[in-house]
This record gives C-alpha cells, sequence and structure tokens, in this order.
C-alpha cells in the first residue's frame, strides 16, 4: 500500500509543530473567542439554541458554531465552544447568562457555601461537552486541531464566590485574606473538578488544552504562587500523569513578570501573553522551552487597516524562529468586522 506522506494525520497538524520543537513559518493562527457575537451564523445559530447555556449543552449546534470560524478562515485550530463557568454549573452552583449583562451566579462567599457543590454531580453536563468534542474531532477537517479548554481555577472562583465578573474580584481576594484554609477547599474542588473534566474532553478527542486564567493579574505575588501557581501545578502534573502528550497552554493574563515564573514552576507547555506583554519579554519567554502565544491587540481587529497590518508585521518579525503560535491577547470582542479577521489571517499567512 502506497501511503501519501503529506496526508494529514494528527502528526501533521501543522498547530502542533511548535510543541514537537519547530519554530515553522508562518506560524499556526487562531484566535480566543474566534466564535461569538461577530459573526451573524453564530448568531443566528444561538438564537436557535434560545440561551447562551443551551447551546453550549447542545452538541450538535454547540459543534457547528464551533466550526463556523473554521469554515470562513481555516484557521489551524478549533476551539471547544464552551465556556469557563460551565465546572460551577455542573458543580451545582446554578450559572445564568442575561443578555447584555453577562454570567450570574449565587455567590459563595464561605465555606459553608462549599455544601452546594457536588464534584458527584456533573457526569451529565461534562458527558454533553465531551460529546461535542468527539462530533468536533469527525466533523472538523484533519489538518485542523482540535483545543479543549477549561477556566483556571483562581479566574473561575473569582465569578463563584463575586457572582459576577467585577473589575478587582475584591470578593475572592477577601475571601482568600480572611479564611486562606477555606478559599483554598474550594480551589481543590476545582482542581480535581477541572482535571477530570480535561481528561474527558481529550479521551473525547481534543489534541491540545488550554487553561484561561483571565484574572490572574490581580494577584500580589505571593498569593499569584498560591491561587494561580500551585493549582495550575497540580492540573498539569495530574493531566501529564494521564495524558503524557497532550499540550497545556496556560494564560496568566496580566501575569506580567511573574509570568517566566508561571511558566517555570507550572510545566505548561505553551504560554499564552496578553496584550501588554512586550515582544521583546515574549522572545524572552520564547528561551523557557515554552511555545509563545498571542498576543496582538484585540482593538486593532476592530479598527483594521493598515495599522493591523504594521502590527501584525512587528509581532511576526519579533517571533521568527522562535516557537510562536499567533493570537490576540485576549478574545475578539463583538464589534470585530469579520472581513478584519480575514485580512489578518492572510496577512499572516503572506
Ligand atoms: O474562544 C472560543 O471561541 C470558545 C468559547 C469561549 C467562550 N468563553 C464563549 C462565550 C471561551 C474559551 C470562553 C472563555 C471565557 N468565558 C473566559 C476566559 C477568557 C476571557 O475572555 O477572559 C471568561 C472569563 C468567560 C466568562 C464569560 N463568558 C463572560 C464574562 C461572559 C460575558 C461577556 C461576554 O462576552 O458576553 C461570557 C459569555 C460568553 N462566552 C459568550 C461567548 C461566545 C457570549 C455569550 C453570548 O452569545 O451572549
Amino acid at each position: 500500500m502506497v501511503t501519501d506522506a503529506r496526508a494529514p494525520t494528527s502528526t501533521h497538524r501543522r498547530f502542533l509543530a511548535p510543541f514537537a520543537g519547530q519554530a515553522i513559518s508562518p506560524p499556526p493562527i487562531w484566535l480566543m473567542r474566534q466564535a461569538g457575537r461577530y459573526l451573524p451564523e453564530y448568531r443566528a445559530t444561538r438564537e436557535e439554541a434560545g440561551s447562551f447555556l443551551k447551546l453550549c449543552y447542545n452538541p450538535k449546534l454547540a459543534a457547528e458554531v464551533t466550526l463556523q470560524p473554521i469554515r470562513r478562515y481555516g484557521f489551524d485550530a478549533a476551539i471547544l465552544f464552551a465556556d469557563i463557568l460551565i465546572v460551577p454549573d455542573a458543580l451545582g452552583q446554578d450559572v445564568r447568562f442575561e443578555t447584555g449583562e453577562g454570567p450570574r451566579l449565587d455567590p459563595i462567599t464561605d465555606q459553608a457555601g462549599l455544601k452546594r457543590l457536588d464534584v458527584n454531580a456533573t457526569g451529565e453536563k461534562y458527558g454533553l461537552i465531551c460529546e461535542t468534542v468527539a462530533r468536533l474531532r469527525q466533523d472538523l477537517p484533519p489538518e485542523t486541531a482540535l483545543i479543549g479548554f477549561c477556566g483556571a481555577p483562581w479566574t473561575v472562583a473569582t465569578y463563584m464566590v463575586g457572582g459576577r465578573g467585577s473589575p478587582d474580584q475584591a470578593d475572592a481576594r477577601s475571601w482568600a485574606y480572611r479564611d486562606p484554609a477555606g478559599f483554598q477547599k474550594l480551589i481543590d474542588i476545582l482542581v480535581e473538578s477541572s482535571v477530570e473534566y480535561l481528561s474527558g474532553q481529550v479521551k473525547a478527542g481534543a489534541d491540545v488544552l488550554q487553561i484561561f486564567d483571565s484574572w490572574a493579574g490581580s494577584l500580589p505575588d505571593n498569593e499569584f504562587a498560591r491561587w494561580v501557581i500551585d493549582p495550575t501545578r497540580s492540573m498539569v502534573a495530574a493531566l501529564k500523569a494521564r495524558h503524557p502528550g497532550v499540550p497545556i497552554i496556560g494564560f496568566p493574563r496580566g501575569a506580567g513578570a511573574s509570568t517566566a515564573e508561571f511558566v517555570t514552576a507550572t510545566g505548561v507547555d505553551g504560554v499564552s501573553c496578553d496584550t501588554a506583554m512586550p515582544l521583546c519579554a515574549m522572545r524572552e519567554l520564547a528561551e523557557l522551552d515554552v511555545v509563545v502565544q498571542g498576543n496582538l491587540d484585540p482593538l486593532l481587529l476592530v479598527s483594521g487597516g493598515e495599522a493591523l497590518d504594521q502590527r501584525v508585521d512587528e509581532i511576526l518579525a519579533a517571533m521568527k524562529g522562535r516557537r510562536h503560535i499567533f493570537n490576540l491577547g485576549h478574545g475578539i470582542t463583538p464589534p470585530t468586522p469579520p472581513e478584519n479577521v480575514a485580512r489578518l489571517v492572510e496577512r499572516v499567512r503572506a
């Protein structure tokens, strides 16, 4: 039998090359929140689903919205369509998304509140998300990698404790100062359940995992070590023990000067850098035997034009010869014109 050496198999997914030690040019590209409200076809499918959470728990429609940006732009990786708040929802803390207002949860603010969470209750909801992953692995082009994800314990805890998004995560930070042992119990529940959840995603077909720590930047360095680095290190160790070949990307948004420590202490295979990370610092991170992802400003994708082209070129030039994955520094925002995304992908691949 003649086998075509160029036929895409899991080992031929360009997205995986940097994790196998290769600095490829052009770098692989995907964008955080690449599925979402900036796409008219997303808005139509969300309407069909009835609500955001119903969309997340509908494997057929969730797979459909995951594929929409792949069809349009041919990104090197698809990211499972779900949300970081699936974990608290599955644990029993009822999550709601009110249109235009963001997430709402009944806050858990002390140890007594932890009784509302049950790590043995997640099977059905995690099962639906894993069904989306399995469908995607069937429906995606073979050359497209599939990223599974969850929120990092610290960031998920900020929503669970505050009951909503907040500018300073004061409720979670206050609990952590007031009663670190109690707050640790919440973090431990999240570590355990998130490992189960991600492991399920890998078994269902995810090639790579990303852990979103969107609020990592709100902690002083000693608290960062305890609530960002330690839980992430535990998750990485547990996942590596079960799935040694699956790369894990950390996204400690806002970690700034603590990012190098995050990389070396957690053992992540990749680090996603936010918009404020200087390109020279990204180059230094690449010396730490880690794949560096990022970090175009999502607002440049709204304004587009030559300013967009220029910054794309700067990022590409700075990361040339390094193991880089092109991405934004944070998620795509709803006002982004879809044609600017096409322009970006074309520019990166030119
Ligand atoms: O990247 C992708 O395309 C995959 C899907 C994805 C979503 N949320 C879909 C979503 C991913 C990876 C996330 C991660 C997520 N969710 C994070 C971490 C990344 C970040 O942005 O910092 C956080 C903090 C959340 C929590 C969350 N979900 C908030 C605060 C909101 C409301 C804000 C908003 O943009 O509306 C959501 C809702 C959400 N998650 C939407 C989408 C497409 C919009 C919901 C809608 O359609 O109305």
